[in-house]
């Protein structure tokens, strides 16, 4: 695991850009690629007239929540939780962290409140025992969670971009998703660590039922 230690291209960027963490570019990309955020809100019709609404699943230590702020730039709102807290302290109004898991039932009683939203992200993932039938297990429920929390509280023809570990569960969690949106599929961005066996699951144009 030797390559972990020394800081790539992403994690240079990262520093240098004041990022906590160099996963942000995984988030830039995939938002770039399948046009997830519309700033402008004639051209969003999930987003409403203040602008997009958002949730950040597992948003500890914080990148892709600054990311987020920084994209919507004063409009819409942002939702983060995570169990941890978060390594950016951002003062903006547009921006609300909810500390806790969203397996507990109040903390996601207060994410459906917060909603409904036009974009839920998730880069959430549990920490690991070594034990791998164990993590594969906790990494299952913490999916499934993530998915049925999203058609929970997501806007009608809103999107879904949630991380998952490769473990031949992909199809199955496609076709899923395909029940429910008008497009689904698995996008593993370039700031992906070659080795590292996670991948993305972009889901689009929410239907709900
Ligand atoms: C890879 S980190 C996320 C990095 C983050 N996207 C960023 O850019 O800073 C995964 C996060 O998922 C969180 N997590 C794991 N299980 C969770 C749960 N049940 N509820 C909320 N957050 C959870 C962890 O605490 C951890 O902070």
């Amino acid at each position: 695991m030797a390559g972990y230690e020394k800081p790539d291209f992403w994690t240079l960027k990262a520093k240098k850009e004041g990022y906590p963490a160099r996963s942000v570019y995984k988030l830039e990309e995939i938002v770039a690629k399948f046009g997830l955020i519309k700033t402008t809100g004639s051209q969003d019709q999930t987003a409403g007239k203040a602008g997009p609404k958002i949730l950040d699943i597992g948003a500890a230590p914080g990148s892709w929540s600054l990311w987020l702020l920084r994209k919507l730039a004063g409009r819409g709102f942002l939702v983060a939780v995570d169990i941890q807290d978060l390594g950016i302290s951002p003062s903006d109004p547009n921006f609300s962290f909810i500390k806790g898991s969203i397996l507990d039932e109040e903390i996601r009683a207060r994410l459906r409140e917060a909603g409904p939203y036009s974009l839920v992200v998730s880069d959430a993932a549990p920490s690991t025992t070594g034990n791998r039938l164990v993590d594969q297990a906790r990494s299952e429920e913490l999916v499934e969670s993530v998915m049925d929390l999203a058609l929970h509280v997501l806007a009608p023809g809103g999107s879904l971009v949630m991380k998952i570990f490769q473990s031949g569960e992909e199809k199955r969690l496609i076709s899923q998703l395909k029940t429910h949106f008008s497009q689904a599929r698995a996008y593993k961005p370039e700031a992906c660590r070659a080795q590292s066996f996670e991948t993305y699951l972009v889901a689009m144009g929410y239907q709900a039922k």
